[in-house]
């Protein structure tokens, strides 16, 4: 047998190969248990006392050479893949970072932007107030005295201390004892027109409530503030938020303790695609009526505990749930899910991390 042939054809195979994978399937080929060189192994005990005196040291010197030549091309290609993999891993820090966009704004902070540019271009300063509120405030000042059946409507989160002139504290149910700061501010003596956005809270939850909600209040005060520029001022509001001209509103006879008279808005939608969209009459074909926001003419009682006269000045007020407004602008379902706080949620409804929040362009309120 020409043993030494066959070892010189083995190296040079081994010697050949380009890679890790063709190494290993040499080792199985010549060394592996079927492999050539175990085979020629098992030949030994076949050969006669003197034959494999002379073969096996033959044989045994052709494994070792073949197993050191496997070991030796292993390690050479292991160290090539190794460079290569670190001249392609060079990191050039003259390069800028890529940028990954994350989160949004909130389509609550997008309505609350939204509509504070809108009352701006009708000369509307922001006001604001606590979200922990005195039950003064919240309701005594607001035509609610503590024996008021309107109170209990509320679901009120009670705090357990009081205030410190023996107030109860509450986190307040409606953004309208903001009404009663923004008067107390000004002293009683001068116009009032503001908006006041932000949190209230009421113990009720489902997939329209949630305990935490946001409001809008608006309140105007002057001495000659009629039920129209009450009308007028929600009709461009609407026009504006919704950003089309055929917004139709009713307002409806109804009751809240600090109007006088109170009307409730509704506004004509019809279903497209499935989605309520805004606009048109209630009473056309296909249309209903949905009610949209409370508000009225500021009652008596308030403007007196706004340290206003009512017998020289007079306004209207109206107090609308943002959240609401956001679902029907941008069509979300389910109000719950505007508290998860999940990206996935926010990119869903169409809003990017590289939002501004405003209006689109081109879009604005004449007055
Ligand atoms: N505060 C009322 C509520 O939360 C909403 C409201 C109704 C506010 C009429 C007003 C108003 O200013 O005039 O249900």
């Amino acid at each position: 047998m020409d043993y030494e042939g066959i070892g010189a054809q083995a190296l040079d195979s081994i010697a050949a190969a380009q890679d890790l994978d063709t190494v290993e399937g040499l080792r199985i080929a010549l060394l592996g248990k079927q492999g050539s060189i175990s085979g020629l192994l098992k030949t030994l005990g076949a050969m006669s006392p003197e034959a494999r005196q002379a073969n096996g040291p033959r044989i045994h010197a052709l494994r070792e050479g073949v197993t050191a030549a496997l070991t030796a091309r292993k390690a050479v290609l292991e160290t090539a893949a190794l460079d290569a993999r670190l001249a392609g891993e060079t990191v050039d820090l003259t390069l800028p970072a890529p940028e990954r966009p994350r989160g949004s704004v909130h389509p609550v902070s997008q309505v609350m932007d939204e509509l504070a540019e809108i009352f701006a271009d009708l000369g509307f300063a922001v006001a604001s107030g606590p979200e922990i509120e005195d039950d003064w405030h919240n309701f005594t000042a607001l035509n609610m005295p503590e024996s008021h059946p309107a109170r209990a409507m509320h679901d009120t989160f009670y705090l357990p201390d009081l205030t410190a002139e023996g107030r109860e504290m509450v986190l307040r149910t409606h953004t309208s004892p903001v009404q009663i700061r923004a008067m107390l501010a000004t002293g009683g003596a001068q116009p009032v027109r503001i908006i006041a956005p932000g949190r209230v809270y009421r113990s009720d939850s489902d997939a329209t409530h949630t305990p935490m909600f946001h409001q809008v209040e608006g309140l105007v005060i002057g001495k000659d503030i009629t039920l129209a520029h009450l009308k007028w001022t929600l009709e461009t509001l609407l026009k504006a938020f919704f950003e089309r001209d055929d917004i139709v509103l009713r307002l409806r006879p109804s009751y809240f303790p600090f109007t006088e008279p109170s009307v409730e808005v509704d506004t004509g939608y019809s279903y497209v695609d499935g989605r309520r969209v805004v606009g048109g009459s209630g009473d056309a074909p296909g249309h209903s009526w949905m009610e949209l926001l409370g508000s009225g003419m500021v009652n008596a009682r308030v403007l007196t505990a706004g340290g206003y006269d009512p017998d020289e000045w007079q306004g209207f007020a109206f107090g609308v749930g943002v959240d609401r407004l956001a679902m029907l602008k941008y069509g979300m379902n389910d109000l719950r899910a505007f508290f998860d706080g999940d990206a996935r949620w926010a990119s869903h409804y169409g809003f990017s991390p590289l939002d501004v929040p405003t209006l689109s362009a081109g879009v604005g309120v004449t007055a």
